[in-house]
């Protein structure tokens, strides 16, 4: 509640946003949607589907290098069943998006079949990506498009102002994004899109963000955090405190205090500063120095 009741701006920025994309998507055979695979269902907006209808869809998840591997592929089933044509992309690594352009062909499929029984050959499929903020857009078009890639310019019958980026002889590309703001279906999504950085950290409880994190990673990847900060596996286990005001946050606590002491974030008077331990955590998980972390599960009845 926290995290929704600062998005007051939201309904003005997504009504023009929603409005020009749903004026660009006219113009596309193809929506290539950007999540982040940390998060896979918190960071895909819904409004797409209504947006997308008729058109073929590709679900990346971008920034795999940084998620639970074996994680990431129970997702991309997962999204299969619901007929996308899903992989796991890393932007920053050009050779690994070739994947990519197979993809889109075969999304396309259809279309090129369609295309064909008309008499008409080698239309290029276009394009669009779109995702929420910081998922990752910018970084893949340029990586995906490459130096190979020219400005298409102008053309006739296109709506002014848009370019396209030739991606080979097959492939037209927006070079603008769809940008979605995410959508807070309740407070777990708030809280694990600003877990991941996807939320200014002003407008949050770094504290009581940094004890949820905790809490997720010693429940679902101990090792990742007892090695990082050489913790002591049977201290860590022993905090569990069934009197304390809230029990289930007692180890989450006591590994805080530990990251504090052992990194020197001590205040005044010997006080432990809550507030910089808890940004140490949050940055080493946003950076990938506590290891391959998927936030969000699929399977029945687990934290998803
Ligand atoms: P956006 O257009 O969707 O808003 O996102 P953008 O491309 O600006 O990417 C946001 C951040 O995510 C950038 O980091 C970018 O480098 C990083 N990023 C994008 N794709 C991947 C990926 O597949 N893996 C990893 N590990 N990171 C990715 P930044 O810190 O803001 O900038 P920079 O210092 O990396 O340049």
């Amino acid at each position: 509640e926290e995290v929704s009741m600062h998005f007051q701006w939201y309904p003005g920025h997504m009504t023009k946003a929603k409005r020009a994309m749903q004026e660009d998507i006219k113009l596309i055979d193809v929506i290539i949607e950007l999540v982040d695979a940390r998060i896979p269902r918190s960071s895909k907006n819904p409004d797409i589907d209504s947006l997308a209808q008729g058109k073929s869809r590709i679900l990346l998840l971008n920034k795999s290098d940084m998620a639970d591997a074996a994680k990431t592929q129970a997702w991309i089933s997962y999204y299969e069943k619901q007929g996308f044509l899903a992989l796991a992309v890393n932007s920053k690594k050009k050779n690994e998006l070739k994947q990519v352009n197979a993809l889109v062909q075969k999304a396309c499929e259809k279309k090129i079949e369609r295309d064909r029984k008309r008499g008409i050959k080698n239309r290029p499929v276009r394009a669009m990506i779109v995702g929420i903020p910081n998922v990752g857009k910018s970084t893949f078009i340029n990586a995906f498009a490459g130096k190979a890639s020219a400005k298409t310019g102008n053309k006739p019958g296109v709506t002014k102002g848009k370019q396209w980026i030739k991606l080979g002889k097959n492939v037209e590309m927006l070079d603008t994004p769809g940008i979605l703001w995410p959508k807070f279906d309740n407070q777990d999504v708030g809280m694990r899109l600003a877990m991941i950085g996807s939320i200014n950290d002003n407008i949050l409880n770094i504290e009581e963000l940094a004890i949820d994190t905790i809490n997720y990673i010693y429940k679902c990847y101990p090792d990742n955090i007892i090695e990082r900060y050489e913790l002591d596996r049977e201290s860590v286990a022993a905090s569990y405190d069934e009197g304390a005001i809230n029990p289930d946050n007692s180890v989450a606590l006591y590994i805080m205090e530990q990251i504090a002491i052992k990194r020197g974030c001590i205040k005044k008077g010997n006080a432990i500063d809550y507030e910089k331990a808890s940004n140490i955590l949050l940055d080493d998980f946003r950076s990938g120095r506590l290891g391959r972390i998927t936030l969000e599960r699929n399977e029945d009845n687990a934290n998803s």
